[in-house]
């Protein structure tokens, strides 16, 4: 079983939607969404990896808790940039230098309907900005360059 959406399905590429209504629904999907990505072993999921373009993602970074982040903003980004490989559960088996800001600061509302503010720095503020990037319908590969896009593009046509 296998729910995650591959690059190459339009619902990653679109612009995610604001979820109005913070219920027991959504509080529902994030705890899906948690428990999805932890059996993909992955360290962030974002809710059109799923298939819903709404604007939700979750994280579990290395040493850190396992946290839920609904309409997200980004309030600040570093100056100082950092590159570390990025894979993507959309994208498997391609992984990549990718250069991003060092820290950020995030709000967002818990899957309670809490509003929240956090600093981040390390892999939390890279997977936080990979994460929220999905929502735009921007994906890690992006950032490459032109040529290694058309060769992972590629890899995923042919299947
Ligand atoms: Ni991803």
């Amino acid at each position: 079983m296998n729910k995650i959406k591959i690059i190459g399905e339009p619902v990653l590429r679109e612009k995610s939607e604001l979820i109005t209504d913070i219920d027991e629904e959504i509080a529902k999907l994030a705890q899906d969404m948690g428990v999805i990505m932890q059996e993909s072993n992955g360290i962030g999921l974002a809710a059109p990896q799923i298939g819903l373009s709404k604007r939700m993602f979750v994280t579990y970074a290395p040493n850190d808790k396992l946290r839920v982040f609904i309409n997200p903003d980004i309030i600040m980004t570093s100056p100082e940039t950092s590159a570390y490989e990025e894979g993507c559960l959309s994208i498997p088996g391609v992984y990549a230098d990718v250069t991003r800001s060092s820290a950020v600061a995030i709000q967002a509302f818990n899957e309670k309907g809490k509003l929240f503010k956090l600093d981040a720095d390390g892999i939390l503020a890279r997977v936080i900005l990979h994460e929220y990037d999905h929502l735009q319908g921007k994906m890690f590969v992006d950032y490459l360059s032109e040529k290694k896009q058309q060769r992972i593009l590629k890899k995923f046509r042919k299947k």
